[in-house]
């Protein structure tokens, strides 16, 4: 996505400024020729020279600072950027920009700016809150500049208050994510998307469970994708541990029959259901309230199995209106004809084949390979590569095959 990309970051004077470097980075190490220009306010809080060793380019602090007789530097670095993003804006940078100001190099080069404009604030929360900051972010969203609003937090006045610069990592995702949405087009523009991803756990007694391998990731870059490429997506999960990808919704849910309850309740508003979710088969019918204590007896301790529902095959075999229902089909071995099989048992739509058999790729893995098999019969393996960009080529195919309309 970043790789050969001219990425200018605008730098203004605010206390946040030193978390941009971590963000310039982000974006280096994603590919991104990036240039920094800074404000002479936000000199005062990191140096120039901290960026110019990130980059390894020149920072541009002086509109006046014309070294090449062949260029006007605010005017070539605006004509080269493919992206800006201007971090932290100050309350007083945001007013500029909305007015048209363009009294420094940061602002100039701003105004003379044609592609996407990130503007990432950070403030006090009453200046944040004051009517003319309000007025001003209010202009640059009409102007069609992308606001990344300031997060919730500890304040550098020394309370908690609406004003702080989210964290390098957020703002780099939700510039990547507008990014891509504008690169790959909105193919899922008006679709709701419902994906269950990870392992089920079946409780024993309070602290012990029965799960499985699933990590729910390639659940996860599913929904990132989906929501990437214009859907509304609802996320039911068991995995906690995974970062919720920018803007999707999430429910947690633990066992099999709590994913149930929230995935059926939720199929009838939904137009494309995805089981990426390792449902276990069976549930502890005799899963104990309080811990259960070592046994002392040559009996061991027994666990009663009941089986669990089969929510993928509800979804496919229950009275749809015009619903997509998409399951997936890990399996150790005759993974193709096990998946024709599930196919059909399951009335899905299509079916995503993989082979968890090896450990370079499937569960818990990184990276992933696998053939959808639609109901028209047609088998189309995708080659292997990292879920995030396999997520991707699946969300394509199914469009392109017509499996989503
Ligand atoms: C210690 C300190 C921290 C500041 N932090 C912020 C800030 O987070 N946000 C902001 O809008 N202004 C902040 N300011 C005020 C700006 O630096 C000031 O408005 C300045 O004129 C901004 O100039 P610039 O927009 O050209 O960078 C801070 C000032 C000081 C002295």
């Amino acid at each position: 996505m970043w790789k050969g990309k001219n990425v200018t970051v605008f730098v203004t004077g605010g206390i946040a400024a030193f978390k941009v470097a971590t963000l310039v980075r982000l974006f280096v190490k994603a590919g991104a020729n990036v240039e920094v220009a800074m404000t002479k306010s936000a000199c005062e809080f990191i140096t120039p020279l901290t960026f110019q060793v990130l980059t390894k380019n020149k920072v541009h602090t002086d509109t006046f600072d014309e070294d090449e007789a062949s260029k006007v530097q605010h005017i070539h670095l605006a004509d080269k950027t493919d992206v800006a993003v201007v971090v932290p804006a100050t309350a007083n940078t945001i007013a500029k920009m909305a007015n048209g100001i363009a009294d420094n190099f940061v602002t100039s080069t701003l105004l003379a700016i044609t592609a996407p404009i990130f503007v990432a604030s950070a403030m006090n929360e009453h200046m944040w809150e004051n009517p003319a900051t309000i007025r001003n972010v209010a202009q640059l969203k009409a102007d069609g500049k992308v606001i990344i609003e300031p997060a919730t937090g500890f304040l550098a006045e020394g309370y908690n208050g609406k004003g702080r610069l989210p964290e390098p990592e957020e703002i780099f995702e939700q510039v990547t994510f507008f990014e891509s949405r504008r690169a790959y087009g909105s193919p899922l523009k008006g679709k709701s998307v419902l994906i269950a991803a990870g392992g089920t756990k079946e409780r024993i007694d309070p602290v012990r469970y029965i799960s499985n391998d699933s990590s729910g990731k390639m659940g996860y870059a599913l929904a990132k994708a989906a929501s990437v490429l214009g859907a509304e997506v609802q996320l039911v999960s068991t995995a906690k541990q995974l970062k919720v990808p920018f803007g999707v919704n999430v429910t947690y849910v633990e066992s099999a029959r709590e994913m149930e309850e929230v995935v059926t309740a939720q199929f009838p508003t939904t137009d494309v259901a995805v089981m990426v979710a390792a449902v276990s088969d069976y549930y502890v019918a005799n899963r104990s309230d309080q811990k259960i204590k070592k046994q002392h007896n040559k009996s061991g301790l027994k666990l009663e199995l009941a089986e669990n529902p089969d929510i993928l095959k509800g979804l496919g075999h229950s009275k749809k209106e015009g619903q997509v229902v998409i399951g997936f089909a890990a399996e150790t071995e005759k993974v193709l004809e096990y998946a024709a099989a599930k196919l059909e048992k399951k009335k899905a739509d299509a079916i995503i084949a993989n082979d968890v058999s090896s450990s370079n790729i499937g569960f818990n893995a990184d990276n992933h390979q696998v053939t959808i098999l639609t109901k028209e019969g047609k088998q189309i393996p995708l080659p292997e590569c990292s879920k995030d960009a396999l997520a991707l080529e699946i969300w394509k195919t199914l469009v392109a095959e017509n499996v989503i309309r």
